[in-house]
């Protein structure tokens, strides 16, 4: 199959869609009965919600016009951990969740969190997007002001890369792919079981594990070649053929040295 993938050396380049797109296609196809999202920050990702939606963000930074006329969306200005220890998800939602898209704080262990406790509200239909997964160089990965390293200066995907091979180690049920959305991938889950307790069960042991582990050392193409990256045009037609309006050109602009010339 045809990914938006070339490599060059330390270097590898997304050429699929804006994951923007992805998400704003998924909304039309999919038609989820509900959204719920972590990390929100402006809100170009809870935009593109029309049904019920929940949002977790501890700084949220909303143009007023967004939320006004939507008395079905509900924002918590808290962590995702605060807001999971004192909230039952499922019962905000009236239900499962619909569609998912995780972006918090972009350090593995708060993304593994985030997981293990949305799935807990998810069912077999649910659909999981986690945001960053597919870094494009290491120096992306390290610590947040350390990212002049890398040809992205100011882009920190942190290292939540590292779901995708936790994933396909200890939830092997799980259906998982990397798209190519850029500017730095998307992963995507389905098949959700909100009854599974390995992760839970086994999360000391994976952060012991995955703590001191660094994507230079883990190795890039490695982490590629365990994504089994497809084509997030692809990977989201499953659920319908429907196309959303194309991404407005502010956005593009903000993302311009990320995106190919
Ligand atoms: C990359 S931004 C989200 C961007 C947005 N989803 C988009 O695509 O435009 C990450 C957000 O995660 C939020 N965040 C940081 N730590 C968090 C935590 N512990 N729980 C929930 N959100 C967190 C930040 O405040 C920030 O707004």
């Amino acid at each position: 199959m045809r990914t938006g993938l070339t490599r060059g050396g330390r270097e590898i380049h997304l050429d699929g869609e804006v994951y923007t797109h992805t998400l704003a296609s998924l909304h039309l196809a999919l038609k989820p009965a509900s959204y719920f999202e972590i990390g929100t920050l402006h809100g170009a990702t809870l935009r593109l919600a029309t049904c019920p939606a929940v949002a977790v963000d501890p700084t949220f930074q909303l143009a007023a016009e967004l939320v006004g006329g939507r008395p079905n969306w509900r924002l918590f200005e808290t962590t995702s951990d605060a807001f999971f220890a004192e909230h039952d998800l499922k019962a905000l939602l009236g239900g499962p969740v619909g569609l998912a898209f995780l972006d918090g704080m972009h350090q593995f262990d708060f993304l593994l969190r985030d997981f293990i406790n949305t799935e807990r509200a998810c069912d077999g239909a649910s659909v999981v997007l986690m945001h960053d997964g597919l870094p494009r160089d290491t120096a992306m990965t390290g610590a947040a002001d350390a990212t002049s390293a890398s040809r992205f200066p100011g882009y920190w995907t942190g290292d939540v890369w590292k779901l995708i091979p936790i994933l396909r180690r200890w939830r092997p049920d799980l259906a998982v792919a990397g798209l190519d959305a850029q500017p730095t991938g998307l992963i995507a889950v389905t098949d959700l079981d909100p009854d599974s307790r390995v992760l839970s069960d086994n999360y000391d042991a994976i952060i012991a594990e995955w703590t001191p582990v660094s994507l230079a050392a883990y190795g890039l193409d490695r982490l590629f070649d365990e994504a089994q990256v497809v084509p997030a045009r692809d990977w989201r037609r499953r659920f319908g053929p429907e196309e959303a309006p194309n991404e407005p050109i502010g956005w593009k602009r903000r993302l311009r040295h990320l995106l190919p010339v």
